[in-house]
């Protein structure tokens, strides 16, 4: 959870995480206002966590109550360490109950938009309105302020909506700044950032590459590192960075498992060959994988036989180019978040994180452990990756397999082939597709009666599902224009042989996940 490379990044802000749904929007918020945030658990040790010298600290949200027992707690001294803290919500009723005031469950929960009364704007309010609209979601609300606090807002059901008690600059705020529904939350984060906390808005994707280059040519030397590129934009710019910092000491090693979207290995080789001139090994590894998925149904089944192919073949390639000391991955912050968190509960196995590094004994370099997924895309353009790349969708490891219900074989794998691509094609020429999280086609393990001309079908189904997210962790389902959707069901069933019959999924995550499988 902590970060890898020291001095990679400067102070931080830490957001503890309650177990709340918006964690990682808070940090996510902070890092848009240019201020380098971290996540951490509520129960990292306070040495630990002043260890990081940050420059403030927020308490997130979170689902407990601090009325009931077994409340999720802090240590209390993390309130006289100096550092401007930040509750929100849960974060203020905690901060609250600790240093001597009362919360109390409220008689009617507040939930939804809420109006909201300024009645301090000297700091954490400056430059707002009097009267605004915020979004809250709370059961528990503080019923007396601790000894030294003064409210600075109130709603018509909470008398304490925000609290300060600035000689210790503690602040509170019932309400969510972070999530869109409040607006104009953003500017009191920024706020407590830049007039609470003094923070410089200087966290920008320029500055991230210098310091990555100079760090990645500290950790590797002479050494050689490999990289597996997938085709997605993670492993992409992760290539594309460290190839910047160490030159040809960098390979590449594309494993084309058969299992991507129409037209992508072929612009991954182009990319690094041609316009990169990154050594690149491009692997045929199609017939292999296929051999190893005949009869695999089961999706866990599935993603286990591509994750240990895709290490045999990998392995396969590191022994012939011999005397390789690093491995280059592409993980993210949010997949370090969860595959660290005792909250998250692990709903599907992503194979990117983990997998080869243990088996490999190779030392990792992976530039991107601390970025989200917007800001690693701001590094790849300023990289000059081509632009498709940098706004594709995101698309899973086990790739297509996962979207085909049943067992994968190359017959059934042409047609979903082929038919997602129309579905991409047509949110393109429709001007939707970056508005859209994912996009794609799944096809179901079954088949449904039609007609054409005068004769009686009976052939394949394919589902298109389309999402709307901020960052893939719930999700809605889009709500495409008619005319998109008709244009993608009709151009399907006529060019893709086989089919008869194309649905739209219309579940959100949850109670469903994006995936099928
Ligand atoms: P779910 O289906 O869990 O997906 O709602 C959330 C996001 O994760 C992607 N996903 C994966 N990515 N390996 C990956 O690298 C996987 O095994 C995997 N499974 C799901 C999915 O496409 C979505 O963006």
């Amino acid at each position: 959870m902590l970060p890898t490379q020291p001095g990679a990044v400067p102070r931080p802000v830490i957001v503890l995480d309650f177990g709340a749904q918006y964690a990682q929007l808070i940090a996510r918020r902070i890092r848009e206002s240019r201020v380098y945030s971290l996540i951490l658990p509520y129960d990292t040790p306070l040495q630990q966590i002043l260890a990081l010298r940050p420059q403030g600290i927020v308490l997130s949200g979170g689902p407990a109550s601090v009325c009931e027992p077994g409340a999720l707690l802090v240590d209390p001294a993390l309130f006289d360490a100096g550092v401007p803290v930040l509750g929100i919500c849960y974060g203020m009723q905690l901060m609250a109950h600790l240093l001597g005031g009362r919360t109390a469950a409220v008689e009617q929960r507040e939930y939804g938009r809420t109006r909201l009364f300024v009645d301090d704007g000297s700091d954490l309010f400056a430059g707002l309105e009097p009267r605004l609209i915020c979004w809250m979601s709370h059961g528990d609300s503080v019923a007396e302020l601790p000894p030294g606090f003064a409210a600075l807002a109130h709603t018509d059901s909470s008398p304490v909506a925000a609290m300060a008690d600035r000689s210790r600059r503690l602040y509170g705020l019932q309400f969510h700044p972070e999530v869109s529904h409040t607006p104009w939350g953003i500017e009191v984060l920024r706020n407590f950032l830049y007039g609470i906390c003094g923070c410089d808005p200087s966290w920008t994707m320029v500055s991230f590459i210098d310091r990555s280059v100079t760090l990645i040519q500290e950790q590797v030397g002479r050494g050689r590192a490999l990289c597996a590129l997938s085709g997605g934009v993670d492993s992409a710019t992760a290539a594309a960075l460290v190839h910047r910092a160490i030159g040809d000491q960098l390979t590449c090693i594309f494993v084309d498992h058969g299992l991507l979207r129409k037209g992508e290995p072929e612009q991954v080789v182009k990319t690094f060959r041609d316009a990169f001139q990154v050594p690149l090994i491009h692997v045929d590894a199609r017939a292999r994988f296929l051999a190893h998925l005949a009869g695999v149904t089961d999706p866990e089944q599935k993603r286990r036989t591509i994750g240990e192919e895709f290490v045999r073949v990998f392995e396969e390639e590191a022994q012939r180019l011999g005397a390789i000391e690093y491995l280059v991955q592409g993980t993210l912050y949010p997949d370090v978040i969860e595959s660290g968190t005792r909250t998250a509960a692990r709903i599907k196995t992503h194979h990117n994180v983990g997998g080869l590094p243990e088996r490999m004994r190779l030392r990792l370099v992976e530039p991107f452990r601390d970025l989200f997924k917007d800001e690693v895309r701001e590094v790849a353009r300023q990289l000059g990756l081509p632009d498709r790349m940098i706004v594709r969708h995101p698309f899973p490891g086990p790739g297509l397999a996962i979207r085909i219900m049943g067992e994968v074989t190359a017959e059934r794998l042409e047609p979903l082939r082929s038919a997602d691509a129309i579905i991409l094609e047509e949110l393109r020429e429709a001007g939707l597709a970056l508005e859209i999280w994912q996009a794609f086609g799944v096809l179901l393990p079954v088949r449904t009666v039609g007609v054409m001309g005068d004769a009686r079908t009976y052939g394949q189904v394919i589902v298109v599902r389309a999402v709307t997210s901020e960052d893939g962790m719930t999700a809605d389902w889009a709500r495409l224009p008619e005319e998109v959707l008709e244009a993608v069901a009709s151009r399907i069933t006529r060019e893709v042989p086989g089919v008869t019959r194309v649905v739209y999924d219309i579940t959100s995550k949850p109670p469903a996940t994006i995936e099928w499988e």
